[in-house]
Order: structure tokens, then C-alpha cells, then sequence
């Protein structure tokens, strides 16, 4: 469509036109003359409702932002079961939390793959987002720390039996991190979908055990008891992955690669730390230490997990160096 010489200097008679202004900025911002014009017209004229900054305005016959990202579904998943003012924010923040875990994982995967394949550069991009995730979610407690035990017990009620410690999604995380447990998988017994998919992050080797066959395709001697295991249990300390750790650190500019992975992996368990921690923190300020909704004995349950380490060699080594 032409720019009518009226709308072209901002004053927006009839017709209505959607071009970009003549002189405007490329970026959507008008001119100084254009802008204003615009005042003087906005002074003497209505707004013309069908315009704005050459923003397309109509989505009646193309995709908008809602349709993309699928607003729908996820702004009207929130179903608080009380009239309780504060289950909206406990709702959402777990949603919010259950979206980022989303994130991490498929960035996790497609990082295993990535040492898998020997190709470490975008395994570090990957990796360095995990941990910036995880940062992000540590952060995001202070949200929940707003809320006082008195509002949370008022919404108790509403949460029945439900827990975190049920969340499949944050289980896969722990498996594919190396802490592996048979017995969390009996909580998604109920869900053979979602069981499957646990189980296979349970069978699977973990990121940390792709980096530990690393090390042998990189030519540690790393023990062949080390490079093919029962998967199904947790990450073992191991002599021979300390040692090629130990001569990584002593030789950085050799192994430069094999260097950033340590520190990436170290980076990413350090902001998983804090991650433990801050839960920990914000139960006992929000429950104290009565029994969590999942029936364990909640903070002292939590802070025991803080003892977890996912990748020993990786701590153990520093007191070497
Ligand atoms: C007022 C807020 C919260 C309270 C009082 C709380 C309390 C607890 C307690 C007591 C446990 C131990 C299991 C149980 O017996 O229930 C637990 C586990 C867990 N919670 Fe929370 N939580 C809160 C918020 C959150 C949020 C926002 C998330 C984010 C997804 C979360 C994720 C988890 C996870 C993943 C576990 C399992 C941890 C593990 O097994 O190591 N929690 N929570």
C-alpha cells in the first residue's frame, strides 16, 4: 500500500495506512518533525485506534506471539484449589521451575551427545547454560521466601500429597547428573509414560560418566571397571579418573579442553549446591521442620541431600593441586 502525503507527515486523516513513515528511523522509531507532528495531531485529532508505531496490529490472518509460544494452554494451567491468595504464587513458581528444568534437561542431552561425538566447543555452550539455569532458579527462591509459614499453612491443605519429590522431570536431572537411586523411580509407578522415561535416565550412563570415556578416547589410563559399570548406580570416586583429573590441572595448556570441561562441570554442580541449599533454607523458613507433603522428614531430609556429590574426583583433586 502507498503512504498518503497526509499520514506521511504524521497527521493520520483518513485513510489509514500500516507503511513505515517516510523519514522514520528503520528500527520503528519516527522522526523528530514526525514525532511531532504526531503531538500536534494527538492534540487536535482522536488516536487513531487502528495504528501504532507501524506495529502490525492485526492477527486475524497470521500468527501472533500468543499463538506461538502457546500462551494459552500455559496461562490458563493454573488451578489454585483454594480461594487462598498465595497458592497462585506456590503454583507458579513451581511451573516456572518444572519450564526451566525443561530447558536443562534438553540442553544436558544434547551435550552428552555432543561429548558422545568428541564435538567439546558446543558442549561448553550447552553446559554453560545449564549452570546459568540453575543461577537463575537459585535466585528465583527469594520469590517464595515472601511467603510466611502462616500463608503457606493456609494453603497446606490444598497440596494433599503432592511434593516436589515427586516431580519427574527434576529426577531425570539427579540421574542424568550421575545420583542415581532405583527407588525414586516407585513414585512414577502410577504413570507408565513418564515411568519409561525415568527408567531410561536411570539405566543410561550420566553426563559425568560420557566424560569419564572422554578421558579414555583422550588417552588416560582410566580402569575398565570405571568405563563399563552397572549404570544404575551412583557416580563411584575412582582412582584412575582422579589421577587423569590431577594431570589436567597440572598441564592446563595441554589438555586446555579437558580443563574447560572440569571447570564447567565444577561451575555447573557449584550452582546445583546452591540450588539444594537455598530449598533447604526457604523450607525451614517457611515449614520449620515439620514432615514434608511427600512424607519424608523434610528440611532434615533436604539438608542430607546437600552431602550428594555429583562429581567427586572433581573436588577431591583440588586438594592435590
Ligand atoms: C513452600 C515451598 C516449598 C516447601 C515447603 C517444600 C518442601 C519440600 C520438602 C519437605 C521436600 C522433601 C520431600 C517431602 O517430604 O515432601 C521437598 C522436596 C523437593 N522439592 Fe520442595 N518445597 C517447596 C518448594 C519447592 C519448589 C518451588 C520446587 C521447585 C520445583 C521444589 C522442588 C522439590 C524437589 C525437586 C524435591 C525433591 C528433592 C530431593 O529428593 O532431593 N520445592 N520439598
Amino acid at each position: 500500500m502507498s503512504k498518503s502525503p497526509s499520514s506521511a507527515s504524521g497527521h493520520h486523516d483518513t485513510p489509514v495506512d500500516t507503511a513505515p513513515a517516510q523519514g522514520g528511523c528503520p528500527f520503528g522509531h519516527q522522526s523528530a518533525d514526525t514525532a511531532a507532528g504526531d503531538a500536534k495531531a494527538s492534540q487536535n485529532a482522536p488516536a487513531d485506534a487502528t495504528q501504532w508505531h507501524d506495529a502490525q496490529l492485526d492477527f486475524s490472518k497470521s500468527m501472533s506471539y500468543g499463538d506461538y509460544l502457546s500462551l494459552d494452554p500455559i496461562l490458563n494451567a493454573q488451578h489454585p484449589r483454594s480461594t487462598d491468595h498465595n497458592e497462585m504464587l506456590f503454583i507458579i513458581q513451581h511451573q516456572t521451575s518444572e519450564l526451566w528444568m525443561k530447558l536443562a534437561l534438553y540442553e544436558l542431552q544434547a551435550a552428552r551427545s555432543a561429548v558422545h561425538n568428541d564435538e567439546l566447543p558446543p558442549a561448553f555452550k550447552m553446559l554453560a547454560r545449564v549452570s546459568r539455569i540453575l543461577e537463575q532458579l537459585v535466585q528465583a527462591w527469594s520469590v517464595l521466601a515472601t511467603m510466611t509459614p502462616s500463608e503457606y499453612s493456609s494453603m497446606r491443605p490444598s497440596l494433599g500429597s503432592s511434593s516436589g519429590f515427586q516431580s519427574y522431570q527434576y529426577r531425570i536431572l539427579e540421574f542424568m547428573l550421575g545420583n542415581k537411586n532405583a527407588a525414586m523411580l516407585k513414585p512414577h509407578s502410577h504413570r507408565p509414560d513418564l515411568f519409561q522415561q525415568v527408567e531410561a535416565a536411570l539405566n543410561a550412563p550420566s553426563f559425568y560418566d560420557e566424560v569419564v570415556r572422554l578421558l579414555a578416547r583422550r588417552g588416560f589410563a582410566i580402569a575398565p571397571s570405571r568405563l563399563e559399570r552397572d549404570w544404575t548406580q551412583p557416580t563411584p570416586h575412582d582412582a584412575t579418573v582422579e589421577a587423569a583429573w590431577l594431570e589436567v590441572y597440572r598441564n592446563p595448556s595441554q589438555h586446555w579442553e579437558l580443563y574447560e570441561m572440569a571447570e564447567e562441570l565444577v561451575d555447573l554442580e557449584d550452582a546445583f549446591r546452591q540450588w539444594r541449599f537455598r530449598h533447604v533454607t526457604t523450607v525451614e523458613r517457611i515449614i520449620g521442620f515439620k514432615q514434608g507433603t511427600g512424607g519424608t522428614n523434610g528440611a532434615p531430609y533436604l539438608r542430607k541431600m546437600l552431602d550428594v556429590v555429583l562429581f567427586p574426583e572433581l573436588w577431591h583433586v583440588r586438594t592435590l593441586l
